[in-house]
């Protein structure tokens, strides 16, 4: 629409809305069921919600990814990834932005892997994959980098989950983790981090605390070895 203006009323408005529609995401308390109805009705503005936020948390986790992989030796495009919890795809967009190829997807929310599928950035996605449980549908040992940013997050899944992720990887992958700071201070994850790292089954090679996710507030990137 030629000569467009938002007024300022207009874009308070706008912010009031996609806040809200986060902050109700993280009232769920886990509850699957609630999760997933929830995602459903979300799926078609949760972009234009989170980047109205300043939602930058893909975009780092893609960046830490990349930088994992070329201290590593390895090629972007001859790595194969597991982004857990995809959602609408906005990882894949910046993994395939960092040169990554072979991205597979799961998800709990099929409208939100729908999404995924039309960015074209991913090779399999499959939805009903609730991380709160062992995922099926994967190969485990397989994928030699696993990316989970925003789902690990307050009314979300709790810290056990990290097993169910951990199990696809291959030993040597890299996963990459998100944890928003409100989730982390209130979660087990950090215990359940320091507990697999203690039996030998994750190696700890990065914690950047606070780092940038959201206008609201930041976000814990872990960068752990398999
Ligand atoms: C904040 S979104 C993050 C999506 C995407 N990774 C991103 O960064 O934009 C959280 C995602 O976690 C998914 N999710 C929530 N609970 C889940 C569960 N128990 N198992 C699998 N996925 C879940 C939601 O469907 C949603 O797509």
């Amino acid at each position: 629409m030629s000569g467009a203006s938002f007024k300022s009323t207009d874009i308070d408005a706008n912010h009031d809305v996609s806040l809200e529609n986060i902050k109700a995401s993280h009232a769920l308390s886990g509850d699957v069921s609630a999760l997933d109805a929830y995602y459903q009705d979300w799926a078609e503005t949760y972009d234009a919600d989170v980047s109205a936020e300043g939602y930058v948390g893909p975009a780092f986790t893609a960046h830490l990814a990349a930088a994992a992989v070329a201290d590593a030796g390895m090629e972007p495009s001859d790595v194969t990834v597991l982004d857990a919890g995809c959602g609408t795809g906005l990882v894949g967009a910046e993994l395939a932005r960092s040169g990554f190829g072979a991205v597979d997807g799961v998800d709990l929310s099929r409208p939100m892997v729908e999404k995924a599928q039309a960015t074209g950035f991913y090779r399999n996605l499959v939805g009903g994959v609730d991380l709160s449980e062992p995922i099926d549908c994967v190969e485990d040992e397989h994928y030699d980098l696993v990316t989970c940013c925003g789902v690990f997050t307050v009314g979300h899944v709790e810290a056990e989950a990290l097993d169910h992720i951990v199990a696809p990887a291959r030993a040597g992958a890299f996963l990459v983790i998100s944890t928003r700071n409100s989730y982390l201070r209130e979660s087990r994850f950090t215990q359940h981090v320091d507990e697999l790292v203690g039996d030998g089954k994750l190696e700890l090679l990065k914690a950047d605390d606070d780092g940038p996710y959201i206008d609201e507030e930041g976000a814990t990137y872990w960068v752990l070895r398999k």
